[in-house]
């Protein structure tokens, strides 16, 4: 299975090592809010209805259970960005967006770039959560927003595109002579820190 850490380009495979870049992104956000769905979504353009939670991390798909929180944050090192999930159909996920971010902020480089993602947007039925809001949320924490499901194959890829665009485009910012570190007053340029992944590089 791939990573959210391998190159967006689908399943590992030799191929995958003609690529420019390698960003390292983590999928994080309560348990249950369909974060290992979103990835094999992504990955490999499959979903399964039934819930096997992540133990510990499996590569960068991190497991929102409460007891693996110590090894969740280990790993926010040199992350460039984050999908922070929760469930349009449950509160609770959405309540703890605010902690998730405080963690990110707490413990990844100042540069990475988050998007908020709403998944479960095919429940319209069960959904506690407008749009509006985890809009308005993500606006507050400075974040981009979509909403997206797993299930349905609604906004996957466009989420994990938008990310790594993101990323690209505040390297290109860090990369102008206008905005050399120091010059912007908004802290280390973003070649400054954690560098994209040499290719071969398997983590
Ligand atoms: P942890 O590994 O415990 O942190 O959970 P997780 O965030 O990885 O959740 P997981 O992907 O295992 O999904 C939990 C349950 O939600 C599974 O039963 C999935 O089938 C279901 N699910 C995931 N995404 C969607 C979605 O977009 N729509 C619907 N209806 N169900 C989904
Ligand atoms: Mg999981």
């Amino acid at each position: 299975m791939a990573s959210a850490g391998d190159p967006p380009t689908g399943p590992r495979d030799a191929a995958d090592q003609n690529f420019d870049y390698m960003f390292k992104l983590l999928l994080i956000g309560n348990s249950s809010v369909g974060k290992t769905s979103f990835l094999f979504r992504y990955a490999d353009d499959s979903f399964t209805p039934a819930f096997v939670s992540t133990v510990g991390i499996d590569f960068k798909d991190t497991a929102g259970q409460e007891r693996y929180r110590t090894i969740t944050t280990a790993y926010y090192r040199g992350a460039m960005g984050f999908l922070l999930m929760y469930d349009v159909a449950n509160q609770e996920s959405f309540t703890a967006v605010q902690d998730w971010a405080t963690q990110i902020k707490t413990y990844s480089w100042d540069n990475a770039q988050v998007i908020l993602v709403g998944n479960k947007c095919d429940l319209e039925d069960e959904r506690v959560v407008p749009a509006e809001d985890g809009r308005r949320l993500a606006d507050d924490l400075g974040f981009e927003f979509f909403e997206a499901s797993a299930k349905e194959n609604i906004n996957v890829k466009q989420v994990f595109e938008r990310l790594v665009d993101v990323i690209c485009e505040k390297m290109n910012e860090s990369l102008e002579p206008s905005s050399s570190p120091g010059s912007n007053g908004k802290g280390p340029a973003l070649g400054d820190t954690p560098p994209p992944q040499p290719s071969g590089c398997s983590c």
